[in-house]
């Protein structure tokens, strides 16, 4: 594998999620791999779970890890081209992306969307302008439009506590108080779709995600009705992708209690704000998966540098 930038560069989702079980019960298996080789992970936006079980991932394959907090400690990055930049970027992304090229044999990159310029966002521009000007493997840490790790880390979860071959898995948007990317609601909808699940997704008018994510995945606007017989109910706050990162709703309504999702299993990709999204007695519960999920990213990350480095 070249680049893992989206849940499509899974070309079979089950065999990937053999390999993250079996890396899951003997992490260091390839301790080998990556020795003399570097990962440099790249952080536009803050993170707590991605950036340390990348780099956890990275110490299990025996690679060395370099992280820059690129918004704040690096030079502006521009990336379009033939600005005059005389405003207040300092680094054309031309540059930037071969330089670190230089240094590492892997890039990882997390960069959220603007929320205000849906075309900018759709386009993809930072990981995007990394991969065309980077000579070494980009792996996607999120971006504007999807969480690839975090959606292949969903996965293995659900395989893991399924205690039925089609179990009933509902993605339900969740209050927040601030205007939210829809990257892993797309990521998760995408690793749904290749799964063998009953799928749907509960959101309130005005809050589908993207017709072309979606496709033909059942959308209910009563959340009450998506989330009867639920297996799995993965909670998940975005802004409106209609009325492009808007915040519609606040009120608490659509927050996940006890009471509605009975003996399903809880997700969510963390971080969450308790009593907003969801309330105490579900995650304190014993059926919140979020601990568990949060360190499932170790090996999905490490499945995935795995295959790169076996590429390289
Ligand atoms: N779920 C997730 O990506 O967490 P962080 O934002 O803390 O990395």
């Amino acid at each position: 594998m070249k680049n893992y930038t989206h849940i499509n560069d899974i070309d079979n989702i089950n065999s990937w999620i053999e390999e993250a079980k079996a890396l899951k019960k003997n992490p260091l298996q390839d301790i080998e791999l990556g020795k003399n080789k570097t990962l440099a992970l790249l952080f536009f936006n803050a993170s707590l779970r991605t950036r340390l079980s990348t780099q956890k991932a990275a110490l299990n394959l025996g690679m060395d890890t370099i992280v820059m907090n690129v918004s704040g400690d690096a030079w502006g990055i521009e990336f379009e081209d033939g600005t005059v930049m005389n405003g207040t970027t300092a680094e054309h992304v031309k540059e930037a992306a071969a330089v670190v090229s230089q240094y590492c044999d892997v890039i990882a990159i997390r960069a959220f969307p603007t929320l205000t310029d849906k075309e900018r966002d759709k386009n993809e521009v930072v990981l995007n302008s990394f991969i065309k000007y980077a000579s070494v493997p980009i792996v996607n840490m999120e971006s504007a439009t999807s969480h690839p790790l975090q959606g292949f880390t969903d996965a293995i979860s659900i395989s893991e506590n399924k205690t039925k071959k089609k179990p009933k898995v509902v993605l339900s948007w969740a209050p927040h108080i601030k205007a939210l990317p829809h990257a892993v609601g797309n990521s998760f909808v995408q690793a749904m779709q290749k799964m063998d699940v009953e799928f749907v997704i509960a959101n309130p008018e005005g809050y589908n995600l993207d017709p072309k994510i979606t496709k033909e995945t059942p959308i209910y606007h009563n959340q009450e009705e998506a989330l009867k017989d639920a297996d799995f109910v993965y909670a998940k706050n975005w802004s409106s992708y209609d009325e492009y990162g808007k915040v519609l709703k606040t009120d608490l309504d659509w927050m996940i209690t006890n009471k509605k999702i009975g003996d399903a299993k809880f997700m969510h990709c963390l971080p969450v704000r308790r009593n907003v999204v969801v309330a105490d007695e579900v995650l304190d519960g014993e059926n919140s998966l979020v601990i568990e999920q949060s360190n499932n990213r170790t090996f999905a990350a490490q499945l995935v540098l795995k295959k790169i480095l076996e590429n390289l």
